[in-house]
This record gives C-alpha cells, structure tokens and sequence, in this order.
C-alpha cells in the first residue's frame, strides 16, 4: 500500500429470515457479520485485483466486477482509471455471504476517505454496483454491508437495527456451489406472478420474518431456529433450494441442531443452523461429507 492508498470495509452477511420474500416487499431479518471486504484504492490506472478470489478486472471493462466498480465510481463522480483498487475477501464469492455487496460497501468507502461523500452516497453508489450484479436488488446486502450488525430490511423502511437480548452463534454450511443471484431473483418473481398460491408462501415467509423479530427481540432462540426450519421448507417450495443446500440442512438437523435452512440467494451458496452445544458436531459431519463450514456470532460487537 502506497502512502496515498485508501481503505474501506463492506461486511458479509447473513440472511436470517425474508430472503426472497424482501425483493417482493416482504420484511426479512439480516445480520452482518465479522468476516468482509477491505478495499485499498491508490493512484493507478483501473486495476481491479481479488486474488481470494481469482479475479482480475478493469474499471469499465466488460466483466460484471469492472462494470459495476465503473458504476460505482461514476455515481461518486470519481475517475477510476487512475486508481488501482486492492480487495482483500475474507468471504467466498457467490455464496450467498454477501460478497459483492460487501466489496461494494468497501470500494465505496475508500473511495469517500478520499472525496469526504456521505454514508447516504456511499451506500447509493454500492447499491448501483449491487444492480449490475444481481439486477433488481432489495438493498438488504448492502445495508447488512454497511451496518454490520442485526437489523429488519424492508423495500420501505430500509434497515433498522434490532435488539438482541444475547448474541448467539450460528454454523454457517458452503455447499461449494455458485450461484446466480439475478436469476433465481426472477425465477421466483415469475413463480409468484404465475402462480397465485406462491404468492402466499412468500408472504408467509414474510410472516416468519415478524415472529422472527418477536422471538429475537424474546431472546427464545430456539423459537427462531424452528422459524429457520420453517423457511427452508417455504424456500425450497418456491424453488430456490438444492440437493447440496438439503443435504447440508439434512446433516445439521441430524447432528442435533435446532433449525437449519439456506441463506441468501439458494441454488448453491450456503446454509445456517442454529445449533448450541451441537455446533462441533455439526461442522464434524458437514466436514466427513467435504462441505466446509465455519459459526460466527451474531450480535458480535
Ligand atoms: C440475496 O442475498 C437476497 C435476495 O433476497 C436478493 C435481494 O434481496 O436482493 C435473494
């Protein structure tokens, strides 16, 4: 890093409750966790490197990382062919961790330790980058981004942070898959508009969201993770889960965790379970099957 490098930090995320359902104007519950993106921006000429994940890339260029730093940049008035931007990813790309609305937070706020833009315009500017990559997104990864901490998104209200009686851990499951965010989006939206009974399976999921927010604000976490198994069930319904994401769910219930469902997008990505003293049983079992897995906690400080 040069004297005159910049940094930022998007956070990955989780999505407890609601995904899916939030883009269609349901609630969900989120929350962003330790592990993220820290952008270094310096004088250069456009260079985008994140060697986590094997991705070289030019601002403007036709690949969906250049377009959508170019965007970025161009929402924050500032010219990224002379600067070079460094991204160190401590989350896996398309998993449903959040990372490209983390990467977005991080380059966003390097970039406004150098021209003073607002925390309004830095998380504008990540939510344009956001649209290039997953075309009509809520806003709920950015802002789990850029807040770091649990909170309730909707399309309405935006992010409110949420009470939380204690932090508690969840296991986080990779099904070693990617996934295409924007097409499972829409493959949803058509479901809902095609079939009306689908329709109500994402408004109870939006249901969920609130007795979720009841249980956590209760602090009865063992009533969140039946909630959780609930939402895999509606998940899977509408058509975004998959052999690996029910496979990993699969495993925890039987390692003796609570709740279980995917996270995120689905279609591949990752999984979270509610597990308490059975968490290292847990990650033992998703291991002995090769899916890696880690907790983190949410609520941390
Ligand atoms: C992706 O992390 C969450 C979705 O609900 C999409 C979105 O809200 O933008 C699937």
């Amino acid at each position: 890093m040069t004297a005159d490098s910049t940094t930022g930090f998007g956070h990955g995320k989780v999505i407890l409750l609601g995904e899916h359902a939030v883009v269609l104007g349901q609630p969900a519950v989120a929350a962003g966790i330790r592990a993220g993106v820290r952008a270094h921006v310096s004088p250069g000429s456009g260079a985008i490197s994140v060697p986590a994940w094997g991705l070289e890339a030019q601002v403007g260029d036709d690949s969906p990382p250049g377009q959508a730093v170019g965007r970025l940049l161009e929402r924050l008035h500032t010219d990224g062919s002379s600067l070079d931007f460094w991204i160190e990813a401590e989350v896996p790309a398309r998993a449903g961790l959040g990372s490209s609305a983390a990467m977005a937070v991080a380059i966003a706020r390097a970039i406004a330790a150098r021209t003073g833009d607002s925390d309004a315009d830095v998380l504008a500017a990540a939510v344009a980058a956001e649209s290039i990559f997953h075309r009509t997104p809520s806003g709920i990864d950015t802002a789990a981004a850029s807040r770091g901490r649990l909170g309730s998104f909707d399309k309405q209200k935006g992010w409110q942070d949420l009470p939380l009686k204690a932090p508690f851990e969840v296991c986080v499951g990779l099904s070693g898959q990617s996934h295409d965010t924007g097409a499972l989006v829409a493959g949803v939206a058509d479901l809902c508009a095609n079939t009306p009974v689908a329709r109500r399976l994402v408004e109870t999921m939006g249901d969920l969201s609130r007795a979720g927010m009841d249980a956590l604000a209760a602090g009865d976490i063992a009533a969140l993770a039946r909630m959780f198994n609930m939402a895999h069930g509606l998940l899977s319904g509408v058509g975004v889960s998959s052999p690996a994401l029910d496979n990993l769910v699969h495993i925890a219930r039987s390692a003796g965790a609570l709740g279980a469902k995917l996270t995120g997008a689905g279609g591949g990505g990752a999984v979270i379970a509610i597990a308490g003293e059975h968490r290292d049983e847990v990650l033992r079992r998703w291991r002995t099957k090769g899916y890696y897995g880690f907790t983190t906690t949410i609520g941390h400080d």
